[in-house]
């Protein structure tokens, strides 16, 4: 999806991660793990989690108010709100709805999207067509996840994996300049669709006594299958971008992807040619934090001055579902 002449524009970022740390060495007490393997296999050394009664909406407000003083715009200057999120504060109603409450945000249109690794691009790309038909002027995209409470602690395959956190991006028109989303790519092929799933709690499977016996409420995965297709699809999607937008992958500055495992990035960074010192990775601090791992570390690269105005990013991102997505942004 190329873009047209009004572009939409990143205006401000915002993060923000619960206070509580989380250790390798605090989990290889629950589960039999190491440190060491935790570390090889997947580059997470820590992670966050909430305190008790903090949900997805708390830290997506946290991480709102950053992105919107950054921005200079107040909550009554949006025109809507979207959150990437697959662990809302209630089944019902959406996170946004919390998220619009807490903002004191006007009556706007505010809802979740439900696209899980890949929501915050998902959320971004939906942000930019309503903005490019000129219907909206400010939206609000964020990325918020509490994968604590959907974690089972039981199982050393993927509790070592998540953690919590939120990020936010206010998006305004583009008028003039060379600035905004360029381009931006998504995709599901559902033949994995249960290599990766929340088996029960919703319609199919209504929760029961034994279903919370057995934490089939919980994150299954089957990891392998995941980062086979994770690798080869983030690598089509940020072609796919880079190409629709008429660049080449020496025409982007710096790579901001999902961050679920480092030797996925590694191996993306490699076929796209694009290297690993022009990734921005944090997920030796936050581990897998789904929706909200992609905006928490353009926050970082903005706030630490790596990402500059006028560079070209690239955002790719693929969870359940299997979905994924890819953004190419010039700051
Ligand atoms: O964000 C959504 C998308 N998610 C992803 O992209 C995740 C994709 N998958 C992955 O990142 C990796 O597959 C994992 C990190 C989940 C697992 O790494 P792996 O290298 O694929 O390990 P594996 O599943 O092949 O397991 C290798 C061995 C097994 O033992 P055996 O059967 O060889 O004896 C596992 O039981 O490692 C064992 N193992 C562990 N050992 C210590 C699995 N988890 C652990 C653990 N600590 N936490």
């Amino acid at each position: 999806m190329p873009s047209q002449s009004v572009r939409s524009r990143i205006v401000g970022t915002g993060a923000y991660a619960p206070e509580r740390v989380v250790t390798n060495f605090d989990l290889a007490k629950l589960v039999d793990t190491s440190d060491e393997w935790i570390t090889e296999r997947t580059g997470i050394k820590e992670r966050r989690f909430v305190a008790d009664g903090q949900a997805a909406s708390d830290l997506a407000y946290e991480a709102s108010t950053r992105a919107l003083d950054a921005a200079k715009l107040k909550p009554a200057d949006l025109d809507m709100i979207i959150v990437g999120t697959i662990s809302s504060d209630m089944r019902l109603p959406a996170c946004a709805a919390f998220l619009q409450q807490k903002l004191g945000a006007g009556p706007i249109p505010s809802f979740d999207l439900g696209a899980a690794c890949a929501g915050f691009v998902y959320s971004l790309s939906v942000a930019d067509q309503f903005m490019r038909t000129g219907a909206m002027k400010a939206v609000l995209v964020v990325g918020t996840e509490v994968l604590s409470r959907i974690t089972n602690f039981t199982d050393r395959n993927t509790c070592v994996l998540f953690g919590d956190g939120a990020g936010a991006v206010v998006l305004q028109r583009a008028e003039e300049g060379e600035a905004g989303v360029l381009s931006t790519s998504l995709h599901t092929d559902s033949s994995l669709a249960t290599s990766l799933m929340v088996p029960a709690g919703g319609s199919l499977e209504p929760l029961t006594h034994e279903s919370l016996n057995t934490q089939r409420d919980k994150i299954y995965m089957n990891g392998q299958d995941i980062f086979k297709v994770a690798v080869r699809n983030l690598t089509s999607a940020s072609r796919f971008a880079i190409s629709a937008a008429g660049l080449e992958t020496t025409g982007i500055q710096w790579v901001v992807p999902h961050q679920a495992n480092l030797r996925i990035i590694a191996q993306v960074s490699q076929r796209l040619t694009i290297p690993m010192e022009r990734f921005i990775i944090n997920i030796e601090r936050y581990g897998n934090t789904s929706s909200a791992s992609i905006p928490m570390a353009l926050d970082e690269g903005v706030r630490d001055g790596r990402i500059k105005p006028g560079d070209t990013v690239l955002m790719c991102a693929l969870g359940a579902g299997v979905s994924w997505a890819s953004a190419l942004i010039r700051m």
